[in-house]
């Protein structure tokens, strides 16, 4: 296949050399479009000797073969890591001033950028609203990640992993719709318990292990309703972003029941990646308590809210598949394992996702490690990696059950 590869200012460039050598072990015919910026980190050989073909920046080079336009025509699909802020503006107003600008005006293969800025930059309303300008015109946006920046910094704005760029650009050049057809309801997030108009019983779920599981359905042709909890803003807005995805927010235990029953019918899978509260406040108040008025000491009573997966288990419908989640304390391998078991057992679900939390474990983390327990109280699979790579493996085992 025949893949552009372009590269705008950012220190991140000298990660797309790898990305650039991958792709050409794979047999792809690579060209590296530069802008005059990116060169400032990573110069023209590089490129040249990691591509095998010449590289230029400029729309005046190579005039005679109408390089301008020839690139972006001749392209299978075109990738632009790292992306900058300023290039993400460039690309939503459709500026061509040099060879890259061109390149991606003049071609109709799939575009994929891997953005990478510091996270200001990254949340700046104007970089929210050129992202979705391009989203909405279908370029693919894989990233950024959560993590330390370059400035000593952290938070969203690392430019993907090539490997992670790499593996996205192979399912684009041989699509894996596996999922294809399939109706899927996943839910994700935390859900919080009002106490009074201003105060909640929550819990630490960040969403993203639940948006990962409906964006790989989703990348891999599944149709994804996602209930969605509280939720990481920034996870979030990836999944709403994404055309096979539909959301929907549900913040409590009892809007989530709702939201959940009211389309269980239509779905052929159901994933329970939310962590429901267990329990919500009797009685909340509908006005803020004031300490004028409690003096020294509340007592809330908790009851229990409803239990959803038992529900769904219920009332299945015959050929839907159940998948519950259970997060754990339980650091003994073989004691987390018979609780575990016990805990499918008394879910009735046809796969348990479980997973090792703890304060430093589990949460706000884009790592993963997830062990899956079958209807037959095998373990199926236990599965490390980035949250993302965690929901194919459970994707895969959702497949070999069906
Ligand atoms: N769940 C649910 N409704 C609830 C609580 C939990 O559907 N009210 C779902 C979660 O989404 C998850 C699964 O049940 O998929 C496991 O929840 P968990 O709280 O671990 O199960 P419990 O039976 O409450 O066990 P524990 O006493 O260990 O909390």
């Amino acid at each position: 296949m025949y893949v552009i590869v372009g590269v705008t200012g950012g220190i991140a460039a000298y990660k797309t050399v790898q990305l650039v050598r991958l792709l050409v072990l794979d047999g792809h015919e690579v060209h590296v479009v530069p802008t005059d910026d990116a060169v400032r980190f990573v110069g023209i050989p590089t490129w040249e000797a990691i591509s095998r073909h010449p590289v230029t920046t400029s729309v005046h080079d190579d005039v005679a073969r109408v390089r301008h336009v020839a690139l972006g025509q001749a392209a299978d699909l075109v990738i632009v890591a790292p992306a900058t802020a300023n290039f993400l503006a460039k690309m939503a107003a459709g500026l061509a001033d040099d060879l890259l600008g061109t390149s991606l005006l003049a071609t109709t293969a799939p575009v994929v950028v891997a953005p990478a800025m510091h996270t200001e930059m990254w949340r700046h309303p104007a970089t929210r609203h050129n992202v979705e300008v391009l989203r909405s015109r279908g370029v693919q946006i894989i990233g950024p990640e959560d993590g330390p920046l370059t400035g000593g910094d952290v938070g969203p704005g690392r430019m993907s992993e090539p490997e992670r760029i790499h593996a996205f650009a192979t399912t684009l050049l041989s699509p894996r719709e596996d999922l294809a057809g399939l109706r899927v309801l996943v839910t994700a997030g935390g859900t919080r318990e009002p106490i009074d108009p201003v105060r909640y019983i929550g819990n630490r779920s960040s969403g993203r292990q639940g948006v990962a599981v409906a964006l790989a359905a989703a990348e891999r042709g599944a149709h994804v309703v996602l209930v969605a909890a509280h939720a990481d803003a920034e996870v979030l807005f990836q999944a709403r972003a994404h055309s096979r995805i539909e959301v929907a927010s549900a913040p409590t235990a009892a809007d989530l029941a709702a939201e959940v029953r009211a389309r269980t019918a239509a779905a052929d899978v159901i994933v329970m990646a939310a962590a429901v509260a267990d329990y919500r406040v009797a009685a909340a108040s509908d006005r803020k308590l004031a300490k004028e008025e409690t003096g020294g000491e509340v007592t809330l009573r908790l009851v229990e809210t409803e239990d959803i997966l038992a529900a769904l288990v219920r009332d299945r419908r015959p050929g839907q598949t159940i998948v519950g989640f259970a997060a754990e304390t339980e650091t003994d391998a073989a004691a987390l394992l018979e609780r575990a078991r016990r805990k499918r057992r008394r879910k009735g679900v046809d796969l348990l996702a479980v997973n090792e939390v703890g304060w430093e474990k589990g949460f706000e983390s884009p790592q993963n490690t997830l062990m899956l327990i079958d209807a037959a109280d095998e373990v199926v699979a236990t599965v490390s990696g980035s949250k993302r790579d965690v929901a194919d493996a459970l994707w895969d085992a959702v497949l070999a059950l069906r």
